[in-house]
C-alpha cells in the first residue's frame, strides 16, 4: 500500500471552532476520518499529521523525503513566511516523491498577507479553497 503524509501547520488542530465562517464546520477530527476512510478506498496508507511546532514540521518533511513518501500539506501560516519550511519542501521533489500544497479556503481571496505562499513554488501543484475537500481533491490526485 502506498503511504501518505497528511501533514497540517499551525492552529488547524482547532478546525470546527476556529473561524467557522472561514474555514467551515467540520473539525480536525472530522479532517482525519474523512482523509483516512478515502485513503482506504483509494488503497493509500494514510498518515494524518498535525503540529503548531516549525521544526516538528520540517523533520517530517524529511522523513517524507527519506523514504520518498508523498505529502499532502497543509503549512497554514508557514505557509507565507517560512523559508526553512520551503527548503525542506524543496527537497522532496529532488526525492522524486510529489508534494500537493493544499488549503482549506482560498487565501487569495483574503487578506494581502496571505497571497503569497513561499511553498507553491516547490510543490508539485496547489489546491485551495474547497474546505476540507481540498485534502480528498488531492489524495485523489495521489492516487491517479
Ligand atoms: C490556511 C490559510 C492560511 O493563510 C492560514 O494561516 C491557515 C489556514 C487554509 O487552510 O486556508 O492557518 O492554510
Amino acid at each position: 500500500m502506498s503511504k501518505v503524509l497528511i501533514l497540517n501547520g499551525p492552529n488547524l488542530s482547532r478546525l470546527g471552532s476556529r473561524e467557522p465562517e472561514v474555514y467551515g464546520s467540520a473539525t480536525y477530527t472530522d479532517l482525519v476520518s474523512s482523509c483516512t476512510a478515502l485513503g482506504a478506498e483509494l488503497g493509500l496508507d494514510v498518515d494524518v499529521r498535525q503540529t503548531n511546532d516549525e521544526a516538528e514540521l520540517i523533520s517530517w518533511i524529511h522523513e517524507a523525503v527519506d523514504g520518498k513518501v508523498n505529502v499532502v500539506l497543509n503549512p497554514a501560516a508557514f505557509t507565507h513566511y517560512s523559508y526553512a519550511l520551503r527548503d525542506a519542501c524543496a527537497m522532496i521533489s529532488g526525492s522524486g516523491a510529489k508534494m500537493i500544497e493544499v488549503h482549506i479556503s482560498n487565501p487569495h481571496a483574503r487578506e494581502a498577507f496571505r497571497h503569497n505562499s513561499v511553498i507553491s513554488a516547490v510543490a508539485t501543484g496547489v489546491i485551495a479553497g474547497f474546505g476540507i475537500d481540498s485534502y480528498l481533491l488531492a489524495l485523489r490526485q495521489l492516487a491517479h
